[in-house]
């Protein structure tokens, strides 16, 4: 154990992710096993800048598994962005004896995490939390399975009133500027076709396809938008659409942060246990300013740098896969 580590942080920051109260138990449980003390930042960065921090013992995680969101809260900091406010920060980490820190996050999480890390002598360790499966070095962001099913959920409802009506519903999900979302409940949902940042589909494509299950006399169709589409939201893709297009009567539905909350799968309760209790096992070991990940099953460590700067790339036979299963 690296002698050094005595008092623990964890937090939560930026958009939160069903399972980040799954991790945030794991994280306390292993550190209390290991003697470690075990404090909680509540609001992300805000809350270390302003020193809401507070000890957790084990019994304040219990009956949390199952909760969607954070018992930790969650903030996207504009003040940890500036000098003065990380500045701040470590004051605040150093006046509670804090010897390092539990982030758990996305992108913007993790970014802060290494600039401070290049600042300051506090080791931090990053778990990935954010339901866009947005971070290269682990295959499963915590919070994606749980939005893809109920996005998978709010789907096959929908389907049942397009099928009613012979209508072309338009429905968006999150996921920034990915389109890990959209494509997974592209697939899950059966839609007939997917909209993501990272394909070049015009509307002009798009209207082909659709004309093409007309001919063929599909009575209704549903097509998945990612937010970060090109070509714009669901809205303004089916005003573009239904302008050229008149077979069928069109409506969308954005789901929105409906996908955000909820109980977490077991998939993403699992995954959360990992990973919360790697991220402990990594510090003591000595390891710092990097994020666990799970690639092909196993733990894996990634430097904060790579996370956040390489590009986490869909599986181009998924998206392929997706177009012919379509047809
Ligand atoms: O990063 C998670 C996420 O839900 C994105 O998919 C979405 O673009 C964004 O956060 C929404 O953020 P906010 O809740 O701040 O509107």
């Amino acid at each position: 154990m690296a002698k050094d580590i005595k008092r623990l942080a964890v937090f939560s920051s930026g958009g939160d992710a069903p399972g980040m109260n799954a991790a945030i138990r794991a994280v306390v449980r292993t550190a209390t096993y290991h003697d470690l003390h075990i404090y909680g930042i509540y609001r992300g960065y805000d809350g270390m800048i302003k020193g809401n921090i507070k000890r957790l013992e084990t019994s304040d995680v219990g009956n949390i598994m199952h909760r969607g969101g954070t018992i930790l809260k969650t903030a996207r900091s504009m003040e940890f962005m500036t000098k003065e406010g990380r500045q701040l920060a470590y004051e605040s980490l150093v006046a509670n004896d804090i010897d390092a820190c539990i982030a758990i996050g996305g992108n913007g999480t993790f970014t802060g995490a290494h600039i401070f890390s290049k600042e300051f002598d506090i080791p931090f360790i990053g778990i990935p939390g954010t339901i866009d499966n947005d971070l290269y070095g682990t295959d499963y962001t915590i919070g994606f399975d749980t939005a893809i099913n109920t996005a998978v959920d709010a789907v096959d409802k929908i389907r049942d009133t397009a099928d009613s009506h012979n209508r072309l519903f338009f429905v968006e999900v999150m996921g920034r500027n990915s389109g890990f979302i959209a494509l997974n409940t592209g697939i899950g949902s059966g839609a007939s076709n997917v909209m993501i940042p990272e394909t070049d589909t015009t509307i002009d494509d798009l209207i082909k396809q659709l004309k093409k299950g007309a001919k063929r006399q599909k009575l209704f169709s549903l097509v998945i938008v990612a937010e970060g589409n090109k070509n714009g939201g669901a809205q303004e893709i089916a005003d573009k659409v239904k302008a050229k297009f008149d077979y069928y009567d069109t409506k969308v539905t954005i789901i929105g942060h409906l996908q955000r909350g909820g109980s977490p799968t077991c998939m993403d309760r699992v995954l959360a246990s990992r990973l919360g209790h790697s991220a402990v096992e990594s510090l003591i070991k000595g390891e710092a300013n990097k994020m666990v990940g799970l690639v092909n099953n196993k733990v894996k460590l990634t430097s904060f740098k790579d996370a956040i700067s390489k590009d986490k790339r869909l599986q181009e036979d998924l998206i392929t896969m997706a177009e012919i299963l379509a047809l």
